[in-house]
């Protein structure tokens, strides 16, 4: 890497890049200078200012790490469960983060240049959203391949950033389409792909930014340990956060969830299903195995359901669960299905494993309601008017019902195997090597990935001192 570096010194003299933070400033913001952070403030006035890359973070302008507590009258459980709210990333989810690290990554090595290069965002959605506006801020054009059935609102925010949209036939759940349409763009060498279930940025930003920023958050909350990490996944980066809390917190549980509908990691099973984002029929490359200790099926409705119950009955379930008018309003907005997904596993996990009051529980909510509008119009066609009847009985499934069948314990050798079976099965048709593969089976392959985090940063420090342009 240290000639690849050196190499791109020179380099970057001839073409202005355009930088943003290192790896420790996405997690510790207030390490840079005074203008740089004023400047990403007044920034956010203006989506499409590059300066917003110093916007990639967890936390808010008084550096709290931007979350929720979830009250214990929702959950019915007595731990607390601490939701990371990812929707103030610039566009709209933390998925922005990875789309950030690959593509620096990519500068770094000298690989990917602007003005030479086009880069290829395969997606469900948000990260081919990150994709395009990171792409836009930095110069590139840009192709989301992405399934055609997801939420209107994806696409449109594509477009918004000038991303061109290649679709391909179907649902969350035909990624491997998404996969196999990116290998025909890679047969050119000026795209570059942003490979999110491959490439190890993301799982560098997620276990380094997102696990760090868990941890900290955690620190304030019952005995400020982490009890459990939970997470859906879809390429799995989010669920690397969980190796950074495992690392500080050994005995900490890592559960990953997955819609009922499509049981890859529960039981190799496949199917479709309606939380975008997740559940992408696949053990992914950047997936940890070695680090997941559960897999928890939910029911894709309940998350359809739960969405429709915090956003839209809100005042009506605060009625029900005896609450003030208005206790729930500060979650208005703070999910979309994949957000009620992880919630309703973090209170389901809580509730398997009798967690305490000084016990936490982390989760993610990956993005906000803004994309999901038409996909609450379709459960109101689909279910009709929301009757206090059916309120309750929906309250009662989604957050208080948990069936132990619905968890397995992949702790277990043969579970493991299982798992690296299926990953293997995948990526050896990608061009993935058995000895690589073979590696990903040690612990050491993802601590010394995670190392190169400190390498990194300097390389990019050192960049954006010998260039003019830091945005
Ligand atoms: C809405 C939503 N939730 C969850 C995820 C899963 O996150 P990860 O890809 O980090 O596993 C994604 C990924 O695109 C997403 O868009």
């Amino acid at each position: 890497m240290a000639a690849a570096i050196g190499a791109l010194a020179k380099k970057l003299m001839v073409k202005a890049l355009i930088f943003g933070p290192t790896y420790k400033e996405m997690l510790h913001p207030e390490v840079l200078p005074t203008a740089v952070r004023k400047q990403a403030e007044q920034a956010r006035a203006n989506e499409l200012d590059a300066a917003n890359l110093f916007n990639i973070t967890w936390r808010a302008p008084d550096n709290k790490i931007r979350h929720v507590v979830l009250p214990k009258a929702l959950t019915g459980v007595e731990a607390n469960i601490i939701v990371l709210v990812g929707r103030e990333f610039p566009s709209g989810s933390h998925k922005v983060g990875p789309a950030y690290t690959t593509l620096i990554e990519g500068e770094l090595t000298g690989e990917i240049r602007p003005g030479e290069n086009t880069i290829i965002g395969p997606s469900t959605g948000n990260f081919g959203i990150g994709v395009a506006y990171i792409a836009k801020l930095k110069g590139y054009p840009v192709v989301v391949i992405m399934p055609d059935q997801m939420s209107a609102e994806r696409y449109q925010r594509i477009r918004n950033y000038c991303g061109r949209l290649d679709l391909t036939p179907g649902t969350e759940s035909d990624v491997i389409l998404v996969l196999e349409r990116t290998e025909e763009y890679k047969k050119d060498p000026r795209n570059k792909v942003l490979a999110q279930f491959e490439l190890l940025p993301n799982y560098r930003f997620h276990r380094y930014v997102t696990g760090g920023s868990a941890l900290e958050v955690a620190r304030t909350y019952g005995n400020g340990r982490v009890a459990a990490f939970v997470a859906a996944p879809g390429s799995a980066g989010t669920l690397a956060a969980g190796d950074e809390v495992k690392e500080k917190f050994p005995d900490a549980i890592i559960c990953a969830l997955e819609p009922r509908e499509c049981s890859t990691l529960f039981n190799n099973g496949r199917g479709t299903h309606r939380i975008e984002g997740i559940g992408d029929k696949m053990v992914t490359l950047i997936h940890n195995v070695l680090t997941t200790d559960y897999v928890m099926l939910i029911h894709d409705d309940d998350c359809v359901m739960g969405l429709e119950l915090l956003q839209r009955q809100q005042a009506r379930l605060e009625h029900c669960l005896h609450l003030q008018a208005g206790a729930l309003q500060f979650l208005h907005d703070v999910f979309g299905i994949s957000g009620i997904c992880n919630i309703l596993g973090a209170v389901r996990l809580a509730r398997l494993l009798r967690l305490g009051p000084e016990d936490n529980v982390v989760t993610i909510a990956t993005d906000g309601f803004d994309r999901y509008p038409s996909v609450l119009q379709d459960l109101a066609r689909r279910k009709g008017a929301v009757s206090k009847a059916m309120l309750e009985s929906w309250f009662e499934q989604i957050f208080r019902g948990a069936a132990s069948a619905e968890i397995l314990d992949v702790r277990s050798d043969g579970e493991k195997q299982r798992l690296f079976s299926y990953k293997e099965a995948t990526w050896s048709k990608f061009g993935y090597s058995s000895a690589y593969l073979e590696s990903m089976k040690n612990q050491s392959f993802w601590d010394s990935e995670a190392e190169k985090i400190h390498q990194l940063d300097e390389a990019l420090s050192r960049a954006r001192r010998t260039t003019s342009t830091v945005s």
